[in-house]
């Protein structure tokens, strides 16, 4: 059997980057499209993950992160630059790593996950803090690349999106057509609009007959996309869609109108319960951010939606292990430490201890 080879060797043909681009690799993508038997349960359709965690560096963001470094790699940048709320920086700094090139990282001071940060800096990311948020960054990189020799990897990079809608061509390849829905987190909007990119892509070569209802889910803290307005200071404890004015808000939009699809928003509550729920019972461990789109399918049944006999996909976005301290603090007993029980070394008195 062949290995994955990566989401440009995969599908080079498809994407809009230089033929002649090559690829710089951490065989991201081929991520696992996991059946649900709980979500699909509870509504009565078909409800699939697409596992992102699964990627090299834990999230989704890898799959744009190999086809910009390679073209910003093949075009002879020394550098590249991004802001972030974790995840991109993670992704940069790897690929980066792995072309030769310095990796200049923007991120929000105190809002990083731990484990991204990690990353970052492992890596050999070069990791400026800001006091401001991820729009304050995103701002300063632009300027960055505008005035220094270094390239800028934000999504705003329209390579971005051509390696993330990879994801669209795998979930239509393994169920043999587009979904009926589509559900997913979303903060800078970049994901949504790539995923809408190439299942557009997929409908026009004829590979499917249709395209899925998008609906995407943000933070309540953090929801431009659903008020219509701009959030000056976006809030919520998934810190990864902490953003308050999306630069692929255009495209989202788009993607939701011509779908028939929307926005809404998620309690960060009704984040953690989602991101709980879906460990204990699939045994799925992804980032609070992740599992807005799990949060936004149980608001939308205990409001009435039905989804029976359809077939729904929901990306969760990146592996929980990004962020160990949230899911710590919400949900180990008693709030004293990793575990609440200490026992002797002893049988009989673990025993007791499990109940
Ligand atoms: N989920 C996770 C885990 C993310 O890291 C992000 C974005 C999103 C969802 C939202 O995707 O921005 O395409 O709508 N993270 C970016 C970052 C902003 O810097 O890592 P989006």
């Amino acid at each position: 059997t062949r290995q994955w080879r990566g989401v440009i060797e995969e599908y080079r043909e498809l994407l809009e980057i230089p033929q002649d681009t090559p690829a710089v690799t951490l065989r991201e993508g081929g991520t696992p499209l996991v059946a649900s038997e709980w979500l699909s349960g509870l509504t009565g359709a078909q409800v699939h993950l697409k596992v992102e965690g699964d990627n090299p560096t834990g999230s989704f963001k890898d799959r744009g992160m190999t086809a910009a470094i390679s073209v910003a790699k093949h075009e002879g940048a020394k550098a590249v630059v991004c802001a972030s709320t974790g995840n991109t920086s993670a992704s940069m700094a790897a690929y980066a790593a792995k072309a030769g090139l310095t990796p200049l990282v923007l991120v929000p001071e105190g809002k990083i996950a731990a484990g991204k940060m990690a990353q970052a800096i492992i890596h050999g990311g070069r990791v400026i803090m800001v006091r401001g948020n991820f729009d304050d960054c995103l701002a300063m990189a632009r300027g960055l690349a505008a005035e220094y020799p270094v390239a800028l990897v934000n999504s705003v990079n329209p390579v971005r999106l051509q390696g993330q809608k990879s994801a669209a061509f795998e979930i239509c390849d393994m169920l043999g057509d587009a979904p009926d829905y589509h559900l997913l987190p979303v903060g800078n909007a970049g994901n949504i609009s790539a995923y809408w990119l190439g299942y557009t892509q997929y409908l026009d070569l004829g590979r499917t007959t249709r395209r899925p209802v998008m609906r995407g889910f943000q933070a309540e803290g953090a929801s431009p996309l659903v008020t219509g307005e701009p959030f000056p200071d976006p809030e919520t404890k998934a810190t990864a869609i902490r953003i308050g004015n999306p630069a692929s808000w255009h495209l989202a939009e788009q993607a939701a109108k011509e779908s028939e699809g929307r926005f809404a928003a998620v309690s960060d509550e009704q984040i953690l319960a989602a991101q709980r729920e879906l460990a204990r019972r699939d045994g799925v461990f992804v980032e609070p951010a992740s599992a807005a789109g799990i949060a936004g399918l149980l608001a939308e049944l205990e409001s009435g939606e039905d989804y029976t006999g359809s077939t729904v996909v929901i990306t969760v976005t990146g592996h929980g292990l990004k962020d160990t301290a949230t899911a710590l603090e919400a949900f180990a007993g008693g709030g004293a430490g990793i575990v609440d029980t200490v026992v002797d070394a002893d049988v009989h008195a673990a025993a007791k201890a499990a109940g």
